[in-house]
């Protein structure tokens, strides 16, 4: 096996963290972390941390922050792609969203500057209600979101992260665009009663309107740029464009994807959801 030297951005995160282990389980010694709390730390409000981040780097997972719909983000990809390029990245996988046209944006640019690229457009993730903003909804048993209708393929960040490494290390993926989902459609009522369920607890769901869930996060005093990125996400991604399923992580992995009652059974089972051990935070 090659060892390549290869840079996770955000591999702390929900996608990066995975895909770093796999590749330090697999015997890849230079694994290196790109986040604000990595070494050298690379912060993509500060491009004069990306250089050291990316020196002597052969390979480069690109997870954008926040979002890769938010406006600047077209020009801060191309301004690390170029750079990358320069010094020498010649294969970058870009983490992306579904139906979403920045984001769209952004992986043209990838795809005309690396030398090999692949693209994974993800749709929502099981994990954003374990380990991200679902969560603290989730402990305190009161869940209250916008688009109850809407159908959405929730796919595993196990499943992404065994579909990035791939796409790393084989030249196989060169030149491909994946669409990830899981096996089948679900509504936000249907993946919080499969999480009640696992964890036997009483969860409560209440619809929103778009309206009103903006202003729960304002009263909350979230700030009007998270408000915003939330707001499109419900508005563009859950407008019915996403509701279908594919088949690329069994086209990529040879086996079937996640299905969302699994991933609720193994986390119910490490405790996560437990509200007792949990400190309950505004999201
Ligand atoms: N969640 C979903 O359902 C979903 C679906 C499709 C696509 N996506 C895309 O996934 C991407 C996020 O990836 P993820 O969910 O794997 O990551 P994540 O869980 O959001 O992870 C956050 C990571 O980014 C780092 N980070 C935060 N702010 C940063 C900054 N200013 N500069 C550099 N690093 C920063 C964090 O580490 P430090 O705190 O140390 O900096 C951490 O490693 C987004 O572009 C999103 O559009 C998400």
């Amino acid at each position: 096996m090659e060892d390549k030297s290869i840079l996770i951005l955000g591999g702390t995160g929900k996608t990066g963290r995975r895909v770093a282990e796999r590749l330090t389980k697999l015997g890849h010694k230079n694994v290196r972390i790109g986040s604000r709390s990595g070494a050298p730390p690379f912060d993509w409000e500060n491009p004069a941390t990306w250089e050291a981040a990316i020196n002597g780097m052969d390979a480069v997972y690109i997870t954008f922050q926040p979002d890769l719909a938010i406006p600047s983000a077209v020009e801060t990809i191309q301004q690390f792609a170029t750079l990358a390029h320069n010094h020498g990245i010649r294969k970058m996988v870009l983490l992306s969203g579904r139906g979403e046209k920045e984001a769209q944006a952004c992986e043209q640019i990838v795809m005309a500057t690396a030398d090999n690229w692949t693209i994974v457009r993800a749709s929502w993730f099981n994990q954003n209600f374990s380990e991200s903003v679902f969560l603290p909804l989730i402990l305190a048993g009161q869940v209250a979101l916008p688009r109850a209708t809407a159908l959405e393929p929730f796919t595993d960040a196990d499943d992404i992260a065994d579909v990035v490494v791939e796409s790393l290390l084989d030249d196989r993926h060169a030149g491909q665009m994946y669409e990830l989902t899981g096996p089948r459609l679900m509504t936000f009522p249907e993946a919080v009663a499969e999480i009640a369920n696992a964890c036997d607890r009483e969860i409560h769901f209440q619809a929103l309107t778009l309206e009103e869930h903006a202003a729960q996060l304002r009263a909350y005093q979230l700030p009007e740029d998270y408000i915003w990125l939330v707001n499109y996400l419900f508005t563009e991604v859950l407008d019915g464009r996403n509701a279908r399923v594919t088949n690329d992580i069994e086209k990529v992995l040879g086996r079937k994807a996640k299905d969302f009652t699994a991933f609720a059974r193994e986390t119910a089972a490490t405790g996560i959801w437990t509200p007792s051990i949990q400190t309950i935070d505004t999201p």
